[in-house]
């Protein structure tokens, strides 16, 4: 037998992983140069409008014509070695691919579109994540995909933050956390997760070519620490690298981020890619460790060429790169010959998505209001009633079977849906669609249509023909631009005229109004959130969307979402809002015609770990909703608290008991407040979080919660050290950030915890925000 058929046949009959690393060495000693360069890169992308491989080409959202027709990107396959395609497709939201395909003309390839990211972590349900997880999982497997592009769990550092839908939280515990689960659950079907985008990527705004100036201390307790959470929950098979710089070097050439910190450090064993087209060096990038370029160019493959025949990029240096690539690739559907059937569960997970979306709703107020009996006459107002807004755009976009809207699901739920109005939205929606000029780039966000004109005589006839009124708020956005702070961020004047005059009609008719909030980021709510009897946030649900949100509002299912973000009473009380989305290099440099070409910029983030609620609480700033605040139908007791030390962990253990009418689910919250806590900040941190099952009135369930003393640690960036202090630790045990109802604590004696090196510091010395 010659080595070439041995190793093929090593690799049908299948090994263990002990000898996968041998089975990459066997494969690579057969390789060419060439092939091995083909490893290390993707096989390209179609960009309508864009001529093929014209460099230098930002980020942007294509597809891959190639094994999948839709997918983000497919790997090369070297035939004569048996190593087949493997092909890598997003996203957060659902699978996304070509619904439709020329050689196909009658079948159609739609994927389950879930709730958003900031959907699911609103749950705060890690079981039930693991289940859309595994959702993704088993629909990625039956249309071929390798790799999912997901989870993407950067940080919300400002409520403009263009990709916040396709994000989990502000805290890096309950991110990491939710995207391990997510991880565990979509690699449980054989393929594999991507965690991304690695690092430190929190704005749209310039962002390849954008310098991330940050804190040692926060990069690691804040952006790094959701990665690190999600590793020890499960090891992805993959990262991707953001596209920023990291203190003054491309995330994706950044050896001391790839190397030093992820593999040696935290000893990941998967692979790490591009993000796509990111970082600018493709020499550099194979020398710090990104493994594999994607979506890969001719261009990269020939520098890469060059570069070891050369002499300046070592052969053994691809070679570590592609025994990375292919230990993973190994477990993949493609390598194992399983082949895709295109026909995914997609009728089962229908049910999955509406349960995802309806425990990810957060009931913001209610004022003896909802749930709402079953036949109830209701005035549905707002353009996303009708239109509702399943998720953003961009590579978190999915290709959709259906979208059921609000009025629908309100429909689907026995509530009689005022069909005049319906009626004149529906039409009013249509026409303005059709008069919608095209949108100035392919991959734009979407934009809204305005919101339908109403005379207070139809406002009128509507409060007086109907039990309630509902009126529904939308906003959209997506990859490629941040927020506006006018028409995104805040309510428009129409709309709270609107929303004032609608609430004035039902209520001089002593009948109730609600808001629905159809959103897919952090808004402002201050300014007019007393004017309705009820607000449900149902954020940018996924196609099951309608029927999620008429379960909560007819009480079928008790509202459980608790904020995995902090509502804020003005824009300008977030500190990174003083440097969002960052600052152009040379003002003067003119604007490039191209929107996908990025101008050199730099975010520096001043307001160091102080994101979210550990500013708000710190520096006792009042919010309009407090981070983990979500309201229900029923009461929660808490009873039986005690703590313990046992060996590494801090357990807590406790009863809750559901003491209202209403079944229902309870988030336990426990937060810590160190002994330095006041000098050093943050004054408090959720370390521990749980969901209860679902309790009948008079049910109890006992919980306990551990908290590893590890975590218990700051970051001292001057000893490059994570160390606890000496003293008294609080246990809080809190319904939201602001809310305690429990107190207890332990002691712990001054330790080193892991001495670290000294890596990824700013270039100069940063002025950071002090306690
Ligand atoms: C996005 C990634 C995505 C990739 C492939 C990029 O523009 O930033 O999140 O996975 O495209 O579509």
């Amino acid at each position: 037998m010659n080595r070439i058929a041995l190793v093929l046949c090593i690799l049908i009959t299948g090994i263990s992983a002990a000898q996968t690393g041998q089975k990459a060495d066997s494969l690579i000693s057969l390789m060419s140069l060439e092939e091995k360069v083909y490893m290390v890169t993707g096989t390209g992308m179609d960009i309508p409008g864009v001529p093929e491989n014209s460099e230098p080409i930002q980020a942007t959202v294509g597809t891959t014509k190639d094994k999948v027709p839709g997918a983000a990107g497919t790997s090369y396959s070297i035939e004569r070695l048996g190593i087949p395609a493997v092909v890598f497709a997003d996203g957060p939201a659902g699978i996304r691919i070509d619904p439709k395909r020329d050689e196909a003309p009658d079948q159609s390839f739609y994927a389950t579109a879930f709730p958003t990211a900031i959907t699911i972590s609103s749950s705060w349900n890690t079981e039930l994540v693991k289940k859309v997880g595994m959702a993704f999982g088993i629909e990625g497997k039956h249309y071929g995909i390798d790799f999912l592009l997901a989870p993407a769990l950067n940080i919300h550092r400002n409520p403009l933050g263009g990709r916040n839908f396709e994000y989990y939280s502000e805290d890096p515990l309950l991110s990491g956390t939710i995207a391990g689960y997510f991880v565990k659950g979509v690699q449980s079907q054989g393929i594999g997760a991507t965690l991304k985008h690695f690092v430190a990527n929190n704005s749209e705004t310039n962002r390849t070519a954008l310098n991330t100036v940050v804190s040692k201390r926060a990069l690691r307790e804040i952006y790094l620490k959701g990665f690190r959470v999600a590793m020890k929950i499960e090891q992805p098979w993959a990262v991707m690298s953001s596209y920023n710089k990291i203190n003054g070097i491309y995330a994706s050439e950044n050896t001391a981020l790839l190397i030093d910190l992820l593999r040696n450090e935290w000893n990941f064993s998967g692979f790490v890619m591009t993000d796509w087209f990111g970082g600018r060096d493709p020499i550099q990038q194979m020398a710090a460790g990104n493994d594999l370029l994607m979506p890969g160019t001719p261009q990269q493959n020939s520098a890469i060429l060059e570069a070891v025949k050369s002499g300046v990029l070592s052969e053994e240096i691809l070679d570590r790169n592609i025994r990375n690539i292919l230990n993973q690739y190994f477990k993949t559907p493609s390598f194992n010959g399983s082949k895709p059937t295109n026909t995914p569960p997609l009728e089962q997970h229908k049910g999955i998505a509406r349960q995802a979306a309806t425990e990810g709703m957060v009931l913001l107020k209610n004022m003896n209001t909802l749930p709402i009996q079953n036949g109830t006459k209701i005035a549905l107002f707002g353009n996303t009633s009708y239109a509702t807004i399943s998720g953003g755009t961009g590579s978190g976009d999915v290709n959709k079977a259906y979208m059921v809207s609000i009025e629908e699901g309100l429909e689907n739920a026995g509530f009689a849906v005022n069909r005049e109005l319906a009626q004149e939205y529906t039409s009013y929606i249509k026409s303005e669609e059709q008069n919608m000029p095209p949108k100035e780039f392919w991959f734009a966000p979407d934009r809204l249509i305005r919101e339908m004109p109403l005379t207070q005589e139809d406002i009128n006839r509507m409060a007086e023909n109907n039990d309630m009124g509902i009126y529904t708020l939308g906003r959209t956005s997506g990859e490629f631009q941040d927020r506006n702070i006018e028409g995104d961020y805040l309510i428009t004047p129409k709309e709270k005229e609107l929303i004032t005059s609608l609430a004035e009609a039902f209520h001089s008719r002593s009948k109730k109004f609600v808001v629905i909030l159809n959103i897919g980021g952090v808004m402002e709510t201050q300014s007019w959130k007393s004017i309705p009897d009820a607000i449900l946030l149902a954020w940018q649900p996924g196609q099951e969307g309608g029927n999620s949100i008429a379960d909560l509002l007819s009480g079928a299912v008790t509202p459980s979402g608790k904020l995995p973000v902090t509502f804020p009473v003005s824009l300008e009380d977030v500190p990174s809002s003083e440097n969002f989305p960052g600052t152009v290099l040379d003002p003067n440099a003119p604007k490039p015609e191209n929107p996908m070409m990025a101008q050199e910029s730099r975010e520096i983030y001043k307001e160091d770990i102080y994101i979210g609620y550990r500013y708000f609480d710190t520096f006792r700033e009042e919010v309009s909703y407090p981070f983990g605040y979500g309201l229900s139908y029923t009461q929660f007791d808490y009873q039986d608290i005690s703590i313990r030390k046992n060996g590494d962990t801090i357990n807590i253990d406790l009863t809750i008991s559901n003491t209202g009418t209403y079944q229902g689910k309870e988030v336990v919250q426990v937060y810590v407040k160190s002994p330095e806590a006041d000098s050093r900040g943050p004054l408090k941190e959720l370390e521990a979080f749980t969901k209860t099952t679902l309790l009948q009135p008079g049910g109890s369930q006992d919980i306990t919660l551990s908290i590893p003393i590890d975590e218990l640690g700051y970051f001292d960036a001057r000893e490059n050290s994570w160390k606890t202090d000496e003293g008294t630790y609080s246990v809080l045990i809190c319904t939201d950030v602001n809310t305690i109802i429990h107190e207890k604590s332990f002691e712990l004696p001054s330790m080193i915890i892991l001495k670290t090196k000294d890596i990824l510091s700013p270039e100069k010395p940063l002025e950071t925000l002090k306690k």
